[in-house]
């Protein structure tokens, strides 16, 4: 089974206009460099970047994507920006369930997925991100923690083309502390393994699980190389084009 490693940047409320054009500009050039690429690469800006980041990604093999989005297509919803928004702008991937927003916004497993059906709706592709606590691994709830957020979080109706996974320890996030490779490896094989129950095994074996927190160039090759790991989503590092482009060298 062939999957196409996605390397994929987490902007989060990081750049302002200057910044976000000037980082886009330099991903975009590297990228070119590499002529054909074996891998697949994206950048997601926050909101009020993503029409000047299009922009200065013009010609160059990287997709863009947001951070959020609202399950509603239009409407009295002070602040949020719908799926619809996005495709119009030009994204054509969308975060869901982030940590951060999890946390900061109280988003439930059935928001995300109501937020992934609007999605598909409007023609975006999701990364639905999961990943357990710091406490939740002590206790060794990990595997169990992760298979709920996919039951609840991922709709019937995903599939390899419109659906990436993301494995983020929320404990690894932003930290500097990464799982070992091997505890990777056990949780994206039961990732993969609670997919195929809800969605059967030929999505589940085509559909992308990529690893995030505290990915750097360092330890790029040890968790891409892993089989279950089909690229990363990057945090602090995708501000770096340097960084962000040293780790997809590591395997594209
Ligand atoms: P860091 O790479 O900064 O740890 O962030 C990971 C992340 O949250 C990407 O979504």
């Amino acid at each position: 089974m062939t999957r196409k490693i996605l390397i994929a940047g987490n902007w989060k409320m990081n750049g302002l206009l200057e910044d976000g054009v000037n980082l886009a500009k330099e991903v975009a050039a590297e990228v070119k460099k590499l002529g054909r690429p074996q891998c697949e690469f994206l950048v997601c800006p926050p909101f009020t970047l993503l029409y000047s980041v299009k922009k200065a990604l013009r010609g160059a093999k990287v997709a863009l994507g947001a951070q959020d989005a609202h399950f509603a297509v239009k409407g009295a919803h002070t602040g949020d920006i719908s799926p619809a928004m996005l495709k119009d702008l030009g994204c054509s991937y969308v975060i869901l369930g982030h940590s951060e927003r999890r946390a900061d916004h109280n988003e439930s497993n059935e928001l995300v997925a109501k937020k992934a059906v609007a999605a598909y709706e409007n023609g975006l592709k999701t990364i639905i991100c999961i990943g357990e606590t710091e406490k939740q691994r002590d206790e060794g709830k990990t595997i169990d923690v992760c298979s709920k957020q996919i039951l609840g979080s991922v709709p019937a109706n995903a599939d390899a083309s419109n659906t990436v996974i993301a494995y983020e320890p929320v404990w690894a996030i932003g930290t500097g502390k990464t799982p070992t490779a091997k505890d990777v490896e056990e949780v994206h094989a039961a990732v993969r393994a609670v997919l195929a129950k809800k969605l059967g095994k030929s999505v589940a074996n085509k559909m992308r699980i990529l690893y995030g927190g505290s990915v750097k160039p360092a330890n790029a090759k040890e968790f891409l190389s892993l089989p279950d790991v089909d690229g990363a989503l990057i945090g602090g590092a995708s501000l770096k084009a340097q960084d962000f482009m040293a780790i997809a060298k590591s395997v594209c």
